[in-house]
C-alpha cells in the first residue's frame, strides 16, 4: 500500500502503521485520517495479518492532535461533520477492528492523538511521552470520542480534571491511571510492542475477534454520549472562544477567551 502521510510495514503476521508527518508532529489532517482508514480496512481483510502496531514517526510525537490549521475557519456544520465522519471512518473503525491494534505512543499524544491511541485496543508508551486533551484551551472539546473513552479508561473524576485543565500528563502518570499498560525507554518501545503482538499472533484470531466484540459490547450503552460530543464539538465552531483559541494557537500566543 502506498500512502503520502503514513507508512505500512510488514513483518510476518504483524503490520506496523506509522503516521509520517514528523514536521507537523504527525498532526491528523483529513488526508491522514482517510489514509489510516483505508489502511486499517485493508489490513483487517488481510488474513495473514494477526496484529497491528500503530505509532508515529520521529522521536517527538505520536500525534500532536487534529490539524488545527485545517479546521480553524470551519463553520458549525463543518465542525460537526469533521467529528462525525472522523469517528465513523477511523476511531470507531479502529475500536471495532477484528484484528488487534496496539498503540505504541512514542511522544506527544494530544487531542486527536490521544483519542486515536484510546480507540486502539490497548496502549504502551515511551518514557518521554506526554498525553492530554488540550481542546478546551483552543475553545473546542474533544470530538473524536475523547469525552467517552477517557472516562472509560481512567474514571470520570480524573477524565473531568484532564479535560477541564487541558493538562498534559507524563507517561508514568498515564501508567498509574491505567491509560497505558507499560512505560519503557523510547528505544525499547517497538521491541516490547512486537513482543506482546507476537504473543497475540500465536492465539486464535477468530477467538480474539469475538473477544474484542464482547468487550466492546459492554461499553455500547454510551452511543448517546458520542452523539452529544459530536453536536457539542460542532457548536464550539460558532463561538468567539473558538475563533480566539485557534487564532491564538496559529499566531503562537496565549488565548484570551471572551467567554461567548
Ligand atoms: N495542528 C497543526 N499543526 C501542529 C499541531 C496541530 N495539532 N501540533 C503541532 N503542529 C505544528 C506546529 O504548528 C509547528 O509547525 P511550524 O513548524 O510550521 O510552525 C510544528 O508542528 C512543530 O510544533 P511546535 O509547536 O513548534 O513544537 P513544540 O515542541 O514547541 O511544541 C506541542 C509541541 C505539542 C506542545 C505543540 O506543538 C502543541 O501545543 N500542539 C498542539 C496540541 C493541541 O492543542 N492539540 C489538540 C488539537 S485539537
Amino acid at each position: 500500500m502506498n500512502f503520502e502521510n503514513i507508512l505500512v510495514e510488514y513483518d510476518g503476521r504483524l503490520a506496523t502503521v506509522i503516521i509520517n508527518r514528523p514536521k507537523k508532529l504527525n498532526a491528523l489532517n483529513k488526508a491522514t485520517i482517510r489514509e489510516l482508514s483505508k489502511a486499517f480496512k485493508a489490513l483487517e481483510k488481510d488474513k495473514n495479518i494477526r496484529a497491528i502496531i500503530l505509532t508515529g514517526s520521529g522521536e517527538k510525537a505520536f500525534v500532536a492532535g487534529a490539524d488545527i490549521s485545517e479546521f480553524a475557519n470551519y463553520s458549525v456544520k463543518q465542525g460537526k461533520e469533521l467529528a462525525s465522519k472522523g469517528q465513523q471512518n477511523l476511531f470507531n473503525l479502529l475500536e471495532n477492528l477484528s484484528t488487534p491494534v496496539i498503540a505504541a505512543i512514542n511522544g506527544f499524544a494530544l487531542g486527536g492523538g490521544l483519542e486515536l491511541a484510546m480507540a486502539c485496543h490497548f496502549r504502551l508508551a515511551s518514557d518521554n511521552a506526554k498525553m492530554g486533551l488540550p481542546e478546551v484551551s483552543l475553545g473546542v472539546i474533544p470530538g473524536y470520542g475523547g469525552t467517552q473513552r477517557l472516562p472509560q479508561l481512567i474514571g470520570k473524576g480524573r477524565a473531568m480534571e484532564l479535560i477541564m485543565t487541558a493538562a498534559m500528563i507524563t507517561a508514568e502518570k498515564a501508567l498509574s491511571y491505567g491509560l497505558v499498560n507499560y512505560v519503557v525507554p523510547q528505544q525499547e518501545l517497538l521491541s516490547l510492542s512486537r513482543k506482546i503482538a507476537g504473543k497475540i499472533t500465536n492465539n486464535s484470531p477468530v477467538a480474539i475477534s469475538y473477544a474484542i466484540k464482547a468487550v466492546n459490547k459492554g461499553f455500547k450503552s454510551n452511543a448517546k454520549g458520542f452523539e452529544t460530543e459530536i453536536n457539542a464539538f460542532g457548536s464550539c465552531f460558532g463561538t468567539a472562544d473558538f475563533k480566539e483559541g485557534t487564532t491564538a494557537f496559529l499566531e503562537k500566543r496565549k488565548a484570551d477567551f471572551p467567554g461567548t
